[in-house]
């Protein structure tokens, strides 16, 4: 049987490919931009847009019985279609978000769009798995600039705490979901394994970076004067309202990664290992390193 892969080029559904491949399942994948798509020979291309009705062409589905789903906004088409071609197993990425534990995710960006693609999977089958993942580390590439150009860090909140997920631990939490059916009907909170104020997510990188970093702490209005071009207001309010928020009530290490894959998730030194290219920093080898 065959897999398909939403989000296939991105940060997750490249890395959840590789490791699908290299367990022997047959991979299909979607993507806007077939001709120009970086995937690799054994992978079957299919060009597709999940957000518009009609957009996956039927003979994507043939001989799927199980699928990923990236959280594009609108995915219920392609969920009815999925689910009428004969998919049977939905493993959805969502977000912490969606679970909605703290006041400020309630009506947040990321809480309202999470919670539409969540419904569109849960309201059309009984066999799904949601995967919801906290702050990826990913999101540290803001500070690739300042990095790269030996500039000072400069962030508000620094002494707010978060757990950062390696964006592989998603991916391998999604093989483990997709490939094991004792996860069908839950929903599973992920997160990195270690909770760090953003000071020492700063030092983690720099000892993943071999770097010494400097952090400058900035207001949270700095910080808004300083990103609003670059940030939709809903996203920078949602920001200032999380590390706000982490200050006092330090974001929970999740043990998902692990009860999922079997083995704990990776550090964020780890992460920055895996990223120096984006910071800047000479690689001796590359890819993400195996566990
Ligand atoms: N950042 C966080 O802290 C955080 C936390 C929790 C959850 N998340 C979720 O994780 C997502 C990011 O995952 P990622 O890093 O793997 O993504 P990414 O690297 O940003 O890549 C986005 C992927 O989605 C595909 N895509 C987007 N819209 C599409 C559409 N309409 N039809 C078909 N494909 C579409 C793109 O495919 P093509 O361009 O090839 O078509 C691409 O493969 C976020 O969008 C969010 O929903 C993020």
């Amino acid at each position: 049987m065959t897999v398909l892969v939403t989000g296939a080029t991105g940060s997750v559904g490249r890395l959840l490919i590789d490791t699908l491949l290299a367990r022997g399942e047959s991979v299909r994948a979607i993507t806007r931009t077939p001709d120009t798509a970086a995937l690799p020979d054994a992978v079957e291309v299919v060009g597709g847009d999940l957000s518009i009705p009609g957009g996956v062409p039927g003979a994507a589905f043939t001989g799927v019985d199980r699928a990923f789903v990236f959280p594009a906004a609108g995915v219920d088409a392609f969920v009815d279609d999925a689910v009428e071609h004969g998919v049977e197993k939905f493993v959805v990425l969502s977000s912490l978000a969606a679970a909605q534990e703290f006041p400020r995710d309630v009506g947040s960006a990321s809480q309202v769009h999470h919670s539409a693609v969540e419904s569109a999977v849960t309201e059309r089958t009984d066999n799904w798995t949601i995967l919801r993942p906290g702050t990826f580390a990913a999101n540290l590439l803001s500070w690739a600039w300042s990095i790269r150009s030996g500039a000072p860090i400069r962030a508000p909140y620094v002494r707010s705490a978060q757990a950062p997920i390696h964006e592989a631990d998603v991916a391998d939490a999604a093989v483990a979901a997709l490939t094991d059916d004792r996860w069908i009907g839950q929903a599973v909170a992920l997160s990195g394994p270690r909770s760090l104020t953003r000071t020492q997510q700063v030092e983690a990188l720099g000892a993943g970076l071999g770097r010494a970093l400097t952090l400058v702490e900035i207001s949270p209005d700095e910080f808004r004067a300083e990103t609003a071009q670059f940030l939709d207001d809903g996203i920078l309010r949602m920001l200032l309202d999380y590390w706000r928020d982490t200050v006092e009530v330090p974001d929970a290490v999740r043990p998902g990664v692990a009860d999922l894959t079997g083995r704990p998730g990776r550090t964020l030194e780890q992460w920055a290992r895996d990223h120096r290219a984006d910071f800047g920093v000479e690689i001796r080898s590359s890819g993400i390193a195996p566990r």
